[in-house]
């Protein structure tokens, strides 16, 4: 029997048959190896080494390939500019105030004017757009680069390395805070934008010669007064009701401050400070109670106009209601 045994023993030794718990106590420590999980202490040093050096090496290595794609990178200058950009050298339109977000697909301004609520709902959506307009000088709280801002006027003289012109939109009376944007009266304005470009220069229709044909009468007109005259260097804008019925519903149309966007606003070369100018179109009368399709064209010589692809041109769709 005692033989037996010891021949066992020097080959094969069945593991004790020990319970769940105590297996696992002695996996965490096994005092007769010194062993903790399974590793002696210069088991965990060296493969806790290891890894160490592994890992530093590949954050070294991950870190020197980003310097080098940085050294690539202007963060104030895009690489591709223009028509070697995706975006282009077109600009779009945009309109304010946008519809809610939760809605992307709707593009219609809807407002009963005797409801104070709906009113101030749209204010409330132009107020927070304008903020940025608003905010000036650099003091606590105040936007990065406002102090940068100076008036500017088609007659005024270069702009310094860092200023940029001034949008006031405080002066748009009667499209102002104050007179909720004259919602109530009816008569609402919507504020219209060009997409900026960054070195994009408009080439302004600042003379009657080679207007184009499907331009408005009333634009034409209207550039007819200023042609020559440093006042039309403008990127000009005119808003139309889309259809026979749309053209019947739309009432006048005002353009404020002035018939379009200016050309000293560009280039747009990403100075700190820089705002987008603004055109707010004050739609006096519109008849209320019907959907009015209206689109803004944008006409300067290097915008070209698409309406499907909606290049040069917004569409939105107008309602007020009476009761
Ligand atoms: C009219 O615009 C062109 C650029 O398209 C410009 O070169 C020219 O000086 C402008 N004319 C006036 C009178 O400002």
């Amino acid at each position: 029997m005692a033989d037996k045994n010891k021949v066992a023993e020097q080959y094969y030794a069945p593991p004790p048959d020990l319970g769940k718990w105590e297996a696992f106590r002695i996996f965490l420590y096994n005092s007769e190896t010194g062993q903790v999980l399974g590793r002696t202490g210069s088991s965990w040093a060296k493969i806790l080494l290891f890894y160490l050096i592994f890992y530093a090496i590949l954050v070294g290595f991950f870190a020197a390939l980003l310097a080098v794609f940085y050294q690539t990178l202007d963060t104030k200058v895009p690489k591709w500019q223009l028509d070697s950009s995706i975006i282009g050298s077109n600009p779009g339109l945009g309109f304010r105030p946008m519809p809610d977000t939760a809605n992307v697909e709707s593009t219609l301004i809807y407002y009963k004017v005797n409801d104070k609520g709906s009113v101030l709902k749209w204010a409330r959506v132009i107020d927070e757009f304008l903020n940025q307009y608003r905010k000036k000088g650099s003091g606590s709280g105040e936007a990065h680069g406002a102090e940068n801002r100076v008036p500017c006027s088609p007659s005024s003289g270069p702009l310094g390395e860092k200023q940029v012109c001034d949008v006031p939109v405080d002066d748009f009376n009667p499209c102002t805070p104050a007179n909720q944007y004259n919602y109530e009266q009816a008569g609402p304005c919507v504020f219209l934008k060009l997409n900026k470009i960054y070195n994009w220069r408009p080439q302004p229709y600042n003379n009657t010669e080679d207007l184009p044909t499907n331009m408005p009468e009333d634009l034409k007109q209207h550039i007819k007064t200023l042609s020559g005259k440093p006042d039309a260097n403008t990127v000009w804008v005119s808003c139309e009701g889309e259809n026979p019925a749309d053209v019947e519903n739309i009432g006048p149309v005002q353009y404020i401050p002035r018939r379009g966007f200016p050309s000293y606003y560009y280039p747009f070369t990403n100075k700190e400070g820089y705002l987008s100018p603004l055109v707010a179109v004050l739609f006096e009368k519109p008849r209320t109670g019907v959907l009015i399709n209206i689109e803004c064209k944008a006409w300067a010589k290097n915008i070209f106009y698409d309406r499907y692809e909606r290049r040069g041109s917004v569409h939105f769709e107008l309602m007020v209601d009476r009761a």
